[in-house]
């Protein structure tokens, strides 16, 4: 008989392994800066409605196609598919999302890699000493970035401490971190809150955020909303539904999901909070949005009571975000090779991580460390340019929502009525008109406004 599959040991474990995976760069870097070129209020609300409209009900979805075969992303859709219309073509999704897994990784470890050498420097009094000097700390910045060792040896330290806790399975590994580190980095983000709420910025934060204005928002913004909700909620390639397969029969999907994503939303909410209050109490310049959390953020904070202290704390609160994410990314390409190619764990993660860690490499030199990978542009956008600009924008723009149009299109018209109900309501009893609610946004809302999506991206229209 084949071995038991690995369980969470209980309902607040798969919610805090779900939510460390939602929330990490995303929610911290990307919404907030991404916020401030969209000009707040009108982005936001734009934002909140893809969460409840598209971002909730896919993460239903895939949470369902997880626990209901108890597979990796690509034996989900060779189990749930036989039989039915499509057959085993459907196993294509599943390894979009394994490579797609593969992909995110080997760039987003390299960012994560950052926060370790900001910690250091903030523990150090190192970056106390550059950011009394701006200009310093941007100098200091773009020297990182285009140095290749420096940016090899952080990813190479962040994939390490990747693949030494996703080793040890899904309990004693990804549960126990989560425990440990999603308790910490709520509280550490909630003590954050506080402190800007005495900061001068904080009433105009607010108003930026929640006073929506219409005639500021683009269409590509619209687009760009709807396109960082699949990332930022770890969906489009069957994270969600890898942690799912873990998930006990007894357990209730729709609150865990609603619980994923309403913490998630409060982290990225909470995050724009925390910069804006700081960066408008301050007449301070944002030069270049993209990087207000590494060249922005250290100024400010030294300017402030305690900031060495207060700086040091919230680069381990991003390094804790992120590590959360990086696991469960390694855990859908670790699963699919215990699962699909009968390797050990420890040889599928040590493996694949690896790979994964070599793959990064390319990343890693391609922001000014090597010059012909950091100027190769495919795509031909400014942003796209080089091996890390162009996997992202693959990635984002178009692996996370194909991967969530056909895990939407599966749920919602491959598998049957019955069988999506009998999973929703395990562990949760009788859903009623919450059913059919959901099935309406799964079938038609949710693949209509991911369609829009795809189709604008073909259409040119810059989402990024
Ligand atoms: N959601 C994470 C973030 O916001 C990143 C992430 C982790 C992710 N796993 C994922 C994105 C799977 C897409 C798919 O930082």
């Amino acid at each position: 008989m084949a071995k038991e599959r690995a369980q969470w040991t209980g309902r607040l474990g798969f919610v805090l392994a779900a939510a460390g995976s939602a929330i990490g760069l995303g929610n911290l870097w990307k919404f907030p800066y991404i916020t401030y070129e969209n000009n707040g209020g009108a982005f936001v609300l734009v934002y909140l409605g893809a969460i409840a409209l598209v971002g909730v009900p896919i993460m239903v979805a895939e949470i369902v196609l997880g626990r209901r075969s108890q597979k990796n992303a690509v034996g989900a859709f060779r189990v749930l598919a036989q039989g039915k219309a499509g057959g085993q073509l459907w196993r294509g999704v599943g390894f979009l999302g394994v490579m797609t897994g593969f992909v995110i990784l080997s760039y987003y470890s390299v960012i994560a890699g950052w926060t370790i050498r900001y910690i250091l420097m903030a523990v150090s009094g190192e970056l106390g000493g550059l950011a009394h000097h701006p200009a310093d700390l941007q100098a200091f910045f773009g020297e990182f970035l285009s140095n290749p060792y420096q940016q090899i040896l952080f990813h190479s330290l962040f994939m390490g401490a990747t693949i030494g806790i996703v080793y040890f399975g899904v309990g004693r590994g990804i549960e126990r971190a989560a425990k440990l580190l999603m308790p910490v980095l709520l509280t550490i983000l909630a003590m954050l809150v506080i402190y800007s709420f005495w900061t001068p910025g904080f009433g105009e934060a607010m108003r930026f955020l929640f006073r929506p204005n219409f005639s500021e928002l683009s269409a590509s913004g619209v687009l760009e909303a709807l396109g960082h909700s699949f990332f930022t909620l770890s969906l489009g390639m069957g994270a969600m539904l890898t942690y799912g397969s873990y998930m006990r029969k007894r357990d209730s999907i729709p609150r865990a999901a609603l619980t994923i994503c309403a913490l998630d939303t409060i982290i990225a909410i909470s995050a724009c909070i925390i910069m804006f209050s700081i960066i408008f109490s301050f007449d301070f310049e944002v030069t270049k949005s993209s990087t207000i959390l590494f060249t922005t953020l250290p100024v400010v904070f030294f300017q402030l009571p305690g900031g060495a202290f207060v700086s040091a704390l919230f680069y381990v609160l991003v390094a804790f975000a992120a590590l959360t994410s990086t696991i469960s990314l390694l855990e859908v390409v670790s699963s699919y090779a215990i699962d699909e190619l009968g390797w050990p764990r420890r040889r599928a993660t040590l493996t694949m991580g690896a790979a994964i860690l070599a793959f990064g490499t390319l990343s890693a030199v391609s922001m000014g460390g090597n010059a012909a990978l950091s100027n190769i542009n495919f795509i031909g956008r400014p942003s796209t340019a080089g091996v890390f600009g162009t996997l992202d924008y693959l990635a984002s723009n178009w692996f996370l929502p194909v991967g969530g149009l056909l895990i939407a299109l599966f749920t919602g018209w491959i598998l049957s009525r019955d069988e999506t109900r009998e999973e929703l309501e395990e562990g949760n009893g009788p859903l009623g008109w919450k059913f059919s609610l959901w099935r309406f946004l799964i079938r038609v809302a949710a693949p209509a406004a991911v369609g829009a999506i795809i189709v604008s991206v073909i259409l040119g229209a810059e989402y990024q």
